[in-house]
Order: structure tokens, then C-alpha cells, then sequence
């Protein structure tokens, strides 16, 4: 009877719960829940008997898996996977998988749903503006940025984007109009909607001389990773452009002055929440929950990320 700890700092709504919880116990497989703690040493008693691990944006160090000694597989219970140490874990042969498109939807509908709310001056009651005839680029046409054309397309906006990870034809034949570099995307979009990982190709990639080629008046909306934005040129684009408006889903490590100095172009969620909904809960860990089932059953390593 293999034993699950399903590891959530941010917990899974109740009915997601209940699912997973139903999965386990229909394949006779001991699960349990460690929700909301407080700190790593918490986690790191928490898996030290654990098979395998379900987790979110939890950290999953090289300490944390130093400490769990059955362990055998981690499941990142969402699309992003850079919570996890993936060297530690190859090294002791622990199977690292993620759970892509499960909880895109979710993403994409806060993304729009940031973008209205500031075209509607963060609905303050003053006149706005509108999304329908705007230019959107949506950088990384992933699982989130499809769903995120496909929202936009109801709002009557004009579909851009770059991804050289993606074939062009698959772009176009959805309706996107391609752009070869991110250069070009930026500096003829009206709104960004950023959707690339956090890795070492990514990480403060997002910088100064990128948004500087925006349009004034430009937004860049970041449901992706505070990682991937370079933090004082964010600023200083804020400082020296007077249009350009940053709505993000995390808050950066400058949160604060920023929404000191621009109150009106700034907004951050206060705690990371484009996942956070019912119906992305259940997919991304349910789909969890199975791989961890078929892993054991079957050796199944689809999804399988190191
Ligand atoms: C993801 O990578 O799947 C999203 O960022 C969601 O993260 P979360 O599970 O911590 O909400």
C-alpha cells in the first residue's frame, strides 16, 4: 500500500480534496493531506516516510529530498516545475512529473480578467477603455497563452505571438498572427501576456530594453513567474515610461514601492492565484493522483520531467 503526502502550503479547494482522496482510496493507497504549514523544516518531517509526493508551488529542495528516503515520485500538481530541485531528485532516482494543461484554463481567465480590470482603471468608477480592437501578444503559446487566444478572440482582440518552441502553422492555423522574435511581439502589442517557465534561459530575461519597445501606454501582464522579470529595469521602465502599467499574479520583490510610486499602473494578487479555482484543483490533482497510480501499477513515466 504505497503512501501518498500530498504537500500543499496552499491547500486545494475541499472538492478537489475529496477527489483525490476518492483516487487513493479506490487503488488501496494510503494518502494524506499536509496543508497550510508553516515552514520547510515543517515539510521535511512531513515526507520523511512518504512514496510519493503531490505538491503545488511548494519547495521541494535539495534538503527536502535529502530527508525522504522512500521517496520514489513527485508530482507537481500544475504546469511549472521550478519549485523542484530536479538534480537531487535524478540523483536518488525519484521520477519528477508535472501535470500540463490541467489548470490552464484557470490562468488564462486571470489573465483576461487583469486586463479588463485595469482597462476599467482597476474599477475605480472613471471612464476606461475598452479590450475589443487591442493588440495582444501572448509570449509562449503553451497550454495558458492557447487558452488565453482563445478567451481574447471572444473580446475582439488581435491575436500576436511568440514561441519558437511552437510550429508556426499550429499558430496561424488558430488564428494568431506569428512573430519571429519577441522584439517584434513587444513592440506591437497593446498588452503582453507572458506565459514562459523559469529556467536558467528565462530568469530576469523580461528586461528593460524589451518593454521598452512597447507602445505607450503598454501593459505587461505576468501570470507566469516573478523569476522571469528584471526587477529594478521593471522600475525603472515605470519610471521612465509614463503609460506602461504592470499587472502581475505574484508580486514582485519591489511590490511595495511600486505600488507606492504608481499606484494607478500597478496590481498584484495577493497571494499567487491563477490556479486557485475549484475546477483547476480537481484536474491538476486528480490527474496527479493517477499518475502517482499508474506509476506504481504500471511503471507508467509519461509527463516525466528530469
Ligand atoms: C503552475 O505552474 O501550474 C501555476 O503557476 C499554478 O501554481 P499553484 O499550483 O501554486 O497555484
Amino acid at each position: 500500500m504505497p503512501k501518498v503526502l500530498v504537500a500543499t502550503e496552499k491547500p486545494f479547494a475541499p472538492a478537489a480534496v475529496e477527489q483525490i482522496k476518492a483516487a487513493f482510496n479506490e487503488a488501496n493507497f494510503e494518502c494524506e493531506f499536509f496543508e497550510k504549514y508553516n515552514n520547510q523544516d515543517e515539510l521535511i518531517e512531513a515526507v520523511k516516510d512518504a512514496e510519493a509526493l503531490i505538491v503545488r508551488s511548494d519547495k521541494i529542495t535539495q534538503e527536502v529530498i535529502d530527508n525522504a528516503n522512500n521517496l520514489k515520485i513527485v508530482v507537481r500538481a500544475g504546469a511549472g516545475f521550478d519549485n523542484v530541485n530536479l538534480d537531487a531528485s535524478t540523483a536518488k532516482n525519484i521520477v519528477v512529473m508535472n501535470t500540463p494543461g490541467q489548470n490552464s484554463n484557470a490562468v488564462a481567465e486571470l489573465a483576461l480578467a487583469m486586463m479588463v480590470f485595469q482597462a476599467r482603471n482597476q474599477f475605480n468608477g472613471t471612464s476606461g477603455t475598452e479590450l475589443l480592437g487591442k493588440r495582444l501578444g501572448i509570449h509562449a503559446y503553451g497550454n495558458v497563452g492557447r487558452h488565453v487566444a482563445r478567451i481574447a478572440k471572444g473580446f475582439g482582440m488581435k491575436i500576436f505571438a511568440f514561441d519558437p518552441f511552437i510550429p508556426k502553422e499550429t499558430m496561424e492555423a488558430e488564428g494568431v498572427t506569428v512573430y519571429d522574435t519577441a522584439e517584434e511581439l513587444y513592440a506591437n502589442s497593446d498588452y503582453i501576456s507572458l506565459h514562459i517557465p523559469a529556467n536558467e534561459h528565462t530568469r530576469e530575461s523580461i528586461n528593460y530594453n524589451l518593454l521598452a519597445k512597447m507602445p505607450s501606454g503598454g501593459t505587461l501582464v505576468n501570470t507566469a513567474r516573478k523569476e522571469v522579470i528584471n526587477e529594478n529595469e521593471l522600475l525603472k521602465i515605470m519610471e521612465d515610461k509614463g503609460g506602461f502599467k504592470y499587472l502581475s499574479d505574484i508580486a514582485p520583490g519591489n511590490a511595495s514601492l511600486l505600488k507606492e510610486e504608481f499606484p494607478e499602473r500597478v496590481f498584484f494578487t495577493p497571494k499567487k492565484m491563477g490556479a486557485q479555482t475549484a475546477e483547476a484543483n480537481i484536474n491538476a490533482g486528480v490527474a496527479a493522483a493517477q499518475q502517482i497510480i499508474k506509476y506504481f501499477k504500471t511503471g507508467d513515466t509519461t509527463f516525466k520531467v528530469n
